[in-house]
């Protein structure tokens, strides 16, 4: 698909401005139009006097949770919103726009930590109840905060507890990880962009469910840390939480790829939806924030190789990138940072379910990038391999074990990617 070709340019004023260019985005984007999601996307967004384009703006006062409000919800007392302040930063001018595409991208962080996506019921129970922190996986940071939790007024006027991006995308990480990290993907003591892998919402929402005296879905405990099943369509398929890098070099967004990338504003229009139906379409996010986030997201990198006290032989990195050559390029496309088209998930040896659940199964798996894949384990859709010498054990794609030498020349090269 070509991307920029004169009437598709993507710039923020096109975005922001023309409802018909967002709707020729959304319209390619869904390759499989008649998915019950895909339906649903269809229906209302960028109608103009119809649908979603309706609804009023979110409110953007908003602040990181603390330790102060945990206290207040364990006194059932009410959350205050006096440290409030707009997503954009504190005193900005909701009119005036970003003027240059670092702008876009800082204000994109703010989106990116601050701005919810969704209220959640087990997030008031979670953030009251401080004894179960550790065993979710969630941590106070240093001055109090809790990464991607943050309290709101929602459109009715209540004081909501809802999740941001960075809950799910962004993870604690060692201090020489922080400093080698790009200071717009610092964030307290996570980086922005690297799933959280020890984070377990299935257990959180078990937890709240049960003190609420409803017993829980019992397969929500069966999701473990780092997997979370984003939609609600009653099959159970958890999947691993993506890292947020090499966003130019992805084809689709999810695993089962339900969303073709067909331009640079395809995040930005596919965020839009995510933030309305996060919301149960009673609101929608500001465009502006939602085409800065989409600039942040793509801006995002892998965290540096650590300093290489190891560095492999170079006859085994280079036996590793010929098998590579021979075996894994054909999908993982070099030149295109080692992803490439869509697979039949029935022609894998990976579990099916996830490419073929009926809301947004597509019956094929994307090829992801394999850029950072040594921060990536545990690997797959569904998490399901530990580690990149488990996955070559087991045969990924199609079931021949690469093994010995050539297993630890192939991990090797990996390892440079
Ligand atoms: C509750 C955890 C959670 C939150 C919060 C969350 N995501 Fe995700 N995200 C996921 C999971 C899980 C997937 C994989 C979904 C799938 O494949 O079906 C995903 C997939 C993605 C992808 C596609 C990546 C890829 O390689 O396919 C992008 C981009 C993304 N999320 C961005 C965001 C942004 C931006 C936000 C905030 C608006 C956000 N996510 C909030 C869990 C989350
Ligand atoms: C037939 C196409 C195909 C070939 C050939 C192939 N892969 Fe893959 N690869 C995929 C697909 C599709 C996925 C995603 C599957 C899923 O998510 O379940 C994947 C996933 C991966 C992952 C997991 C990445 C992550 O972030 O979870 C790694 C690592 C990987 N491949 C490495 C290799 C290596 C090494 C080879 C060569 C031995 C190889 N692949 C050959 C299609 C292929």
């Amino acid at each position: 698909m070509a991307i920029g070709c004169g009437v598709d340019e993507p710039t923020a004023e096109r975005y922001l401005g023309d409802g018909a260019f967002r709707r020729g985005v959304l319209e390619r984007s869904l390759w499989r139009p008649d998915l019950p999601y895909s339906r649903s996307l269809l229906a209302s967004y960028a109608l103009g006097d119809a649908g979603w384009d309706l609804l009023s703006p979110m409110t953007e006062l908003t602040a990181l949770v603390t330790r102060a409000d945990s206290e207040a919800l364990q006194a059932g007392r009410a959350l205050s919103l006096d440290d409030a302040e707009p997503v954009a930063g504190a005193g900005s001018d909701v009119d005036a726009l970003p003027s240059d595409e670092a702008a876009w991208v800082a204000l994109g962080k703010r989106v990116f930590e601050r701005l919810p996506m969704r209220p959640d019921g087990f997030l008031r129970y979670l953030v009251g109840t401080p004894e179960i922190w550790q065993r979710v996986g969630i941590r106070e940071r240093a001055d109090g905060t809790l990464r991607g939790i943050v309290k709101y007024r929602d459109v009715r006027g209540d004081v909501r507890v809802g999740l941001t991006c960075a809950l799910c995308h962004a993870s604690p990480s060692d201090d020489a990880a922080l400093a080698a990290a790009p200071a717009l993907q610092r964030n307290g003591d996570s980086i922005n962009g690297r799933a959280d892998r020890g984070l377990d919402l299935g257990l959180a929402r078990a937890l709240a469910s049960e003190a609420s005296g409803v017993s829980a879905d019992p397969r929500l405990r069966s999701w473990g840390a780092g997997r979370v099943d984003v939609t609600d369509d009653g099959v159970n398929t958890p999947t691993a939480v993506p890292d947020l890098w090499a966003m130019p070099y992805k084809t689709h967004l999810n695993h089962s790829g339900v969303i073709k990338i067909v331009s640079p504003a395809t995040s930005a229009v596919r965020f839009e939806t995510q933030y309305v139906l996060g919301h149960r379409m009673e609101t929608r996010p500001r465009r502006a924030l939602t085409w800065a986030l989409s600039r942040y997201i793509a801006a995002l990198q892998p965290p540096a190789p650590p300093s290489a006290p190891s560095v492999p032989p170079s006859a085994e990195l280079a036996r590793g990138k010929a098998l590579f050559g021979e075996r894994c390029a054909s999908c993982h496309r070099p030149d295109r940072g080692f992803a490439g088209e869509m697979v039949l998930a029935s022609q894998l040896m990976h579990d099916p379910a996830v490419a073929t659940t009926p809301e947004r199964g597509t019956g094929y798996y994307k090829v992801p990038s394999l850029v950072g894949v040594r921060y990536g384990a545990p690997y797959l859709h569904d998490g399901s391999e530990p580690t990149l010498a488990s996955l070559l054990e087991r045969g990924h794609p199609r079931g021949r074990a690469i093994s010995g030498d050539d297993q630890r020349a192939l991990i090797a090269y990996l390892e440079t990617l």
